[in-house]
Order: structure tokens, then C-alpha cells, then sequence
């Protein structure tokens, strides 16, 4: 596959903060279209390994055909990242020196309309990024009662017209397409107009829900700190407030830092980590309009 193009958010920020170094193992847990894997090969050289997963097969074919040529310094492996125990295992690796997590999908996912994740193009009601999975959009959209697809538009979307919505899909189903559902849902939405389309957060919800974002998040960052080796870092790069909440949260709590206190203050919770970003590393003006959103936070494993 040649035309995979996407373009790498705060790819030098990351390699920065993960400090690869020659015969270190790294882990890439969203390969993509390998732009953090090749920094984390370039920078871990001569001899550093990195292992990449990802849940989509076009992503994996194409970090392989452009990381090739670091021959078995890279691995590829088809796995979630919440199964990150599991895809080490597979390869041999206890822990790792450094990871990344660049969250959410990709700009081919995005703007292929067979993968149906667009309102902006015409297709399937999809939204898997693993398209074996066994549950897609059409599958939401067409058979959760109307309270169910109201809270989660709701709960993923914090979309506030959420009942409206889910009154007017229940009436105009079965849905098939992205457009039809983008039509359907502009049609239920009343109030001023936005500077958004008013599908993109029920788009947004549907796909959280269909490729179980939130969950994937909360198995990694469940995993992450038995994968690390001492002085090992993790970098996770969110673009919404729903994740971002979540790695901050997490991050915290493994530092001791949301820990009950003792009397003298100290904190009563056991640090396994250390912040190293205290507040979160956002773009300086890369001109990706990808990275507009996105917040950088990072861990050491002590
Ligand atoms: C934003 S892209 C990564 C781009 C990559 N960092 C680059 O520079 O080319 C996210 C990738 O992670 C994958 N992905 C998202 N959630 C995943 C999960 N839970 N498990 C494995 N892969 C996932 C998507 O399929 C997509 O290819």
C-alpha cells in the first residue's frame, strides 16, 4: 500500500521525551503509518528494537513496507493496545524501555469512505478500525433501543441534543450510509448553527463506541506501569477531553499524587511513576490541523 498518508503528530516531542538509546526496546502501541516508530528507530540506532501494534491490517502493511528496511529491529504485531500484555508476550518482551500511545485514528482511516468513519464522504456505516471486529456502526445505529443510543450519543458525544437525535434515527431507519445518517441527524438539531457540523459529535460517539476507545484506554493504562522497566517512559497523546481526563487522572494516581495523605502530609499511596510532564505538551505551531487538539503527557517508570 503506497498512499498511506498521515502526517505524524509531535513526532520530535515525543522522541525527545522518550530519550531512545542505542540497544533500548520500545514499543509503538498505535503503528499507524509508522512516523513515531521510524523516529524511536532512528534515534534507538544502531541496535534498538521497536515493536509496533496495531488493530487495523492497512496500518500494519504500511508501517511495514516503510520500516523494511530497519529489517529485525522492527516487529509488527496485530494486537489492541489494551491486550499490550499479551502482544509483549507474544514477541518475547517482559518490559520496555519507552512507548507511545498516539490515540484515535488515523488520516487514511479518516478519509476513506469504505471505512465509513466521515460524514464529509459518502459510505458504509462502518467505523471499525479493525474491520474484523464484530460490531460496526450500522450495528449501533440500527438496533440499540432510542434510550441506549440517546446515552451514548450523550456520554461519548456530549452531544446535548442527544434525545432529539435518537428520536429522529429510530424513525428513519435502517440507516446504511455515513451521509444518510449525517442528513438525519442535521435534520433533528435545532438552535443556532455551529462552527461544526452537526454530526461530528455523534460521529464522534459512535466511533468511540464501536472500536470501545474508552475501554482500550483504560485496559492500557491498567497495563502500562507492569510494562515499563525502571527509568522506562510512556507517552500518550490525546485529542479530546474524554481521554485526556483519563491519562491525567491515571498518571496522577500512579504518582501518589491523589493518594490519601498522613497527618504530616505525606502521601499514603506507593509511587510507581513520576510525572514528567506536569502540565501536557500541546503543538507550537506545526500547521497540522491534527495536532490542533492534541495533549502529550508523560510517565517514568521509578
Ligand atoms: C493516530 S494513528 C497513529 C499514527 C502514527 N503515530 C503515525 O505517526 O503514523 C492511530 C492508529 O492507532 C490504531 N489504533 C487505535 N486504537 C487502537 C487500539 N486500541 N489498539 C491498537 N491499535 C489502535 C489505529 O488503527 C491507527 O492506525
Amino acid at each position: 500500500m503506497t498512499s498511506f498518508q498521515h502526517e505524524t503528530v509531535l513526532g520530535p516531542e515525543v522522541c525527545a521525551l522518550l530519550a531512545p538509546r542505542d540497544g533500548g526496546v520500545y514499543l509503538d502501541c498505535t503503528l499507524g503509518g509508522g512516523g513515531h516508530a521510524e523516529r524511536l528507530l532512528d534515534a534507538s540506532g544502531p541496535t534498538g528494537r521497536v515493536i509496533g501494534l496495531d488493530r487495523d491490517p492497512a496500518a500494519l502493511s504500511a508501517a511495514s513496507a516503510r520500516l523494511g528496511h530497519f529489517g529485525e529491529r522492527f516487529t509488527a504485531v496485530r494486537s489492541t493496545f489494551g491486550d499490550l500484555r499479551a502482544a509483549l508476550d507474544e514477541v518475547g518482551v517482559t518490559t520496555v524501555d519507552g512507548l507511545v500511545a498516539d490515540l484515535g485514528v488515523s488520516s487514511p482511516q479518516l478519509d476513506q469512505a469504505a471505512r465509513g468513519f466521515s460524514f464529509m464522504r459518502d459510505g458504509p456505516l462502518d467505523m471499525r478500525m479493525d474491520p474484523d471486529a464484530p460490531t460496526s456502526a450500522a450495528d449501533l445505529v440500527n438496533g440499540l433501543p432510542e434510550a441506549e443510543l440517546a446515552d451514548l450519543l450523550y456520554g461519548l458525544g456530549e452531544e446535548r441534543q442527544s434525545r432529539r437525535i435518537a428520536r429522529a434515527i429510530v424513525a428513519a431507519r435502517p440507516i446504511t450510509g455515513t451521509a444518510q445518517l449525517a442528513q438525519v441527524i442535521a435534520g433533528a438539531m435545532g438552535g443556532p448553527r455551529e462552527r461544526i457540523h452537526p454530526a461530528t459529535r455523534s460521529f464522534q460517539a459512535l466511533r468511540l463506541a464501536v472500536n470501545d476507545e474508552l475501554g482500550e484506554l483504560d485496559r492500557l493504562l491498567a497495563a502500562l506501569p507492569g510494562c515499563l522497566s525502571v527509568g522506562g517512559r510512556a507517552a500518550v497523546i490525546s485529542f479530546h477531553s474524554l481521554e485526556d481526563r483519563r491519562v491525567k487522572q491515571r498518571f496522577r494516581a500512579l504518582a501518589g499524587l491523589d493518594a490519601e495523605k498522613d497527618a504530616y502530609g505525606r502521601s499514603l499511596g506507593v509511587a510507581t511513576v513520576r510525572l514528567v510532564t506536569k502540565k501536557a505538551v500541546e503543538d507550537s505551531g506545526s500547521g497540522n490541523p491534527r495536532a490542533r487538539s492534541a495533549k502529550l503527557r508523560v510517565i517514568e517508570r521509578v
